[in-house]
């Protein structure tokens, strides 16, 4: 029977064709020739209805069974043809190797360390206060008692916006603010940023400090000393030891600089045989200025004379550097991510 003959003939073609296509576009237009809606098979189907009754069903079966096979043949061909242009594009590549997890980011150490003071603080019953950085002469140093002539104005290179505005050189005018707005019993810390005209290894014309104000009846130095003394036990570990320095700033009486035992050396001035670079041997490295507030910084805010208070503040990079051992105060403004990785 020729038909059934042309349906074999037709898959025989169809095999070597298939074997010589090599794309899916080529594969497609195959499909399309050969099992399409007006394709090659659907041809020959349509000549069983002029065949003699008893040739139908045999050349019908014929005409199903090569349809399917031919389907088959495509589906072969094709799933070959994709795992191909798959085992392509990996080429050159090893699936194996483990993807590449995405960063994840972190607090910058700055802010790390702000933050850990500040519980450290709010944890004792302290509240987190802040002031504008841009700030008038009163509060930066006016009511601080600089008054204008006032020398220790020059321990302070400060950034100037207009005779009497100037960007803050210090946390300490939130103190004033504080005080100017608040009636005493109060215990507040002011974080924030702090401007100056300096830039060289050591100092950068914005850093971060951090304000303490403890003001109520009977406030004494040795309420600082115990505050003080929480605080860097805290931040440095409970076996640091903590020394009082007197000094002097215009706006304590007294005033005293605090330095705790070095991080590094342990306060023995030396590590690993060398001599220490952090505290220079002395085994002893300053952190914050602090003192009993001034009377004349009270009478500034119109407080009665029945109350006294302590005051400090710190540099929050320099607790940084002491506490992660960071040797270069540059770092923190860089932003090498090699360097903010380290934080996460
Ligand atoms: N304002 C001082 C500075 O920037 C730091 C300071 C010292 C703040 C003593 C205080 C203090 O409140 O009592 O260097």
């Amino acid at each position: 029977m020729d038909i059934v003959a042309t349906l074999e003939n037709l898959v025989r073609e169809m095999e070597e064709r298939l074997a010589r296509a090599d794309t899916l576009e080529e594969l497609e237009v195959l499909r399309a020739d050969v099992l399409g809606r007006k394709g090659r098979l659907a041809r020959i189907i349509s000549r069983l209805p002029g065949l003699p009754p008893e040739d139908r069903p045999v050349a019908g079966q014929a005409a199903n069974r090569i349809k399917e096979r031919c389907a088959a043949l495509f589906g072969e061909r094709r799933s070959a043809l994709l795992a191909s242009r798959e085992a392509e594009a990996l080429a050159g590549f090893d699936p194996t190797l483990p993807g590449r997890a995405p960063w994840r980011g972190s607090l910058h150490p700055v802010t790390l360390i702000a933050d850990e003071i500040c519980e450290i603080f709010t944890a004792m019953g302290f509240e987190v206060v802040s002031g504008p950085e841009v700030e008038n002469d009163h509060y930066n140093f006016e009511a601080l008692n600089m008054p204008p002539e006032h020398p220790a104005r020059d321990m302070q290179d400060t950034l100037y916006i207009t005779e009497k505005v100037l960007m803050r050189t210090h946390t300490s005018p939130v103190q004033v603010r504080t005080m100017a707005t608040r009636a005493a019993p109060l215990a507040v810390i002011a974080p924030g940023k702090v401007y100056r005209r300096d830039s060289d290894l050591t100092h950068t014309p914005m850093f971060h400090q951090i304000e303490g104000l403890m003001v109520d009846n009977g406030i004494t130095m040795a309420h600082l000393r115990g505050t003080l003394t929480a605080l860097v036990r805290a931040v440095f570990g409970s076996r640091t030891r903590v020394r009082f320095r007197p000094s002097f700033f215009p706006f304590t009486e007294p005033s005293a600089e605090v330095d705790i035992s070095c991080c590094l050396c342990g306060g023995k001035g030396h590590h690993r045989g060398e001599p220490c670079r952090v505290c220079k041997e002395t085994g002893w490295v300053e952190i914050l200025g602090c003192g009993m507030v001034d009377p004349a910084v009270f009478s500034a805010v119109n407080y009665p004379d029945n109350v006294s208070g302590f005051a400090f503040g710190l540099g929050v990079e320099r607790v940084a550097m002491l506490k992660y051992g960071i040797g270069d105060l540059r770092m923190f403004f860089e932003n090498d991510v090699r360097f903010l990785r380290q934080f996460a």
